[in-house]
């Protein structure tokens, strides 16, 4: 068969099997077996393919059309234009959370550029990492209660080069960390566990703690925006990525909390994504 063939019958596997973007996951398993960017393929479909290069691409695509996320097969993800490394240890990272740091990095690139930031929940460590790089002179760290996802949050750490600027250590919420911080940014979990029977089956391939906070979805959220003041310097913003709906209790909270400059952001389908607030 030529990489053109094999595109279409695998795209007609993933129609019948329900698969988003069959096309497009078609495209990324063979690029990824044949170790060529995916846009390589166009110039290649006349190409025959092997049968060592099928069976390892037959053996992908049974597990995709199964269920298993993408980027779990492919071992890696893109976020904000950097490659991380993605297994289930921790959360895929999501298109919305691109957003969320995008928001963080306009902001400092108009304040100030040397900060002493958290990332509480850091998972692979996509937002301390981004955040590190993005801004030579700032203090990152990310804590993390799982210590599969500080592995792995270690492991892309090295392959960036970051390994000496970003410390993640473990920490239920901000319980290990040393106060005085200028930015606590949080992508917690915010599915509420009556949600779980909604969840698509490649989300279930996250871990739990990184999905579930409880019976409502906000009680990990609320509980950060109770402690964070603590640890905020005057005038320290608390930045925190939200589930849908969540906004006008969280929004209440922060009010009720004395927080200022609250602001709630959308992500890129217009859902009121992010919540932004100063303390003192
Ligand atoms: C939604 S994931 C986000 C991962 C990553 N920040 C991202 O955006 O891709 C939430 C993370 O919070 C962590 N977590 C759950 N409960 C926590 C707690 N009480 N304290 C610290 N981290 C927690 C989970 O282990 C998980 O890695």
């Amino acid at each position: 068969m030529t990489v053109l063939e094999v595109l279409q019958s695998t795209t007609g596997y993933f129609q019948k099997r329900n698969i988003d973007s069959p096309r497009l996951n078609a495209e990324h398993l063979l690029a990824h077996v044949l170790g060529r960017k995916r846009i390589d393929l166009y110039l290649a479909f006349e190409r025959p393919l092997a049968e060592s290069e099928l069976a390892p691409l037959r053996e992908l695509v049974r597990r995709r059309g199964a269920g298993e996320p993408l980027q779990h097969l492919l071992g890696t993800v893109e976020f904000c234009g950097r490659i991380f490394q993605c297994d289930n240890r921790a959360l895929i990272p999501r298109p919305e959370t691109e957003r969320l740091v995008e928001l963080l990095i306009s902001r400092f690139k108009s304040e100030t550029e040397c900060f002493r930031a958290v990332d509480i929940g850091t998972g692979s460590g996509v937002i301390a990492l981004t955040l590190a790089a993005e801004f030579p002179k700032a203090e990152v760290a990310g804590v993390d209660i799982s210590e599969d996802a500080l592995m792995l949050a270690r492991e892309n750490a090295g392959r960036l080069g970051l390994a000496d600027r970003v410390r993640f250590l473990r920490s239920n919420l901000l319980e290990n960390v040393q106060p005085g911080l200028d930015l606590i940014a949080a992508n917690l979990p915010y599915v509420s566990i009556e949600d779980r029977q909604n969840l698509s089956r490649e989300v279930l391939h996250d871990p739990e703690v990184a999905l579930f906070a409880g019976a409502r979805g906000d009680e990990l959220v609320q509980q950060l925006i109770g402690h964070a003041p603590s640890w905020l310097r005057p005038g320290g913003i608390l930045a925190m990525e939200i589930g849908i709906a969540q906004s006008d209790a969280l929004v209440a909270a922060l009010e009720e909390k004395n927080y200022r400059d609250i602001s709630a952001e959308k992500d890129y389908s217009g859902v009121i994504r992010f919540l932004f607030a100063r303390y003192g």
